[in-house]
């Protein structure tokens, strides 16, 4: 934060790094933290490493992404995680979303297990969560956004990215996948726990 308002002072608006090269989440990330900081990419500062995730829960995992930015490239970071947690599955896959069907699995193959799993079960109660790590200075902050919603039986949509197709948040006769991409950030995990940062470094600088 020191950093920030020294740079606040001379005018410039800060850079922080997103611990990301996903470009969807960058673009989402600039949109919503526009004229507050500059958001630069992994590959803006020139990080090509396969950056370990191998902490037990998605707020490890977010601070290893932020942590290791800013311990080996000096930079201020943020960094997210998100799991789907399904409640007839005890909270699976949780912070193994993305290899739910195993290490180089699709996002098909990952609701093909899912809907087998919940096969049969009337219980279709589910949440993503979000976590957003930053570290700025010395200083570490969590953020953290949620949906509640239900799995489908089957595909709905085209739209978004991995289980979107078949999550329906809560109120809502869409899935994911069938709303347009702001209506969906409007309402989803990360683009709450985006705000939430967003908030808290607007009124830090
Ligand atoms: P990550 O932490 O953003 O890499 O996400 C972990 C897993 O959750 C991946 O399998 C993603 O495809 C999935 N995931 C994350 N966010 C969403 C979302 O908004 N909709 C659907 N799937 C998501």
């Amino acid at each position: 934060m020191e950093n920030m308002q020294k740079q606040e002072q001379t005018g410039k608006i800060p850079k922080i790094v997103f611990a990301t090269n996903n470009p969807h989440k960058l673009e989402e990330a600039r949109a919503i933290l526009k004229g507050c900081v500059d958001v630069l990419s992994l590959s803006d500062i020139n990080c090509h490493d396969d950056i370990p995730e191998t902490a037990p829960t998605i707020e490890g995992n977010a601070l290893i992404k932020a942590r290791w930015v800013k311990e080996k490239y000096g930079f201020d970071s943020f960094a997210d995680d998100t799991g789907l947690f399904v409640e007839a599955l005890d909270g699976a896959p949780g912070v193994y979303s993305a290899r739910f069907a195993g290490p180089h699995c699709s996002p098909a193959d990952n609701i093909a297990l899912l809907l087998e799993k919940l096969h049969g079960e009337d219980n279709r109660n589910a949440k993503f969560a979000t976590v957003v790590a930053l570290v700025i200075g010395s200083k570490e902050f969590i953020f953290k956004g949620e949906v509640e919603g239900r799995i489908a039986h089957e595909y709905h949509g085209k739209a978004g990215f991995g289980y979107d197709p078949v999550f329906f948040p809560e109120n809502s006769s869409l899935s994911f996948a069938e709303m347009a991409p702001d209506d969906k950030n409007a309402i989803s995990h990360r683009g709450r726990a985006m705000r939430k940062l967003s908030h808290f470094l607007s009124s830090g600088l």
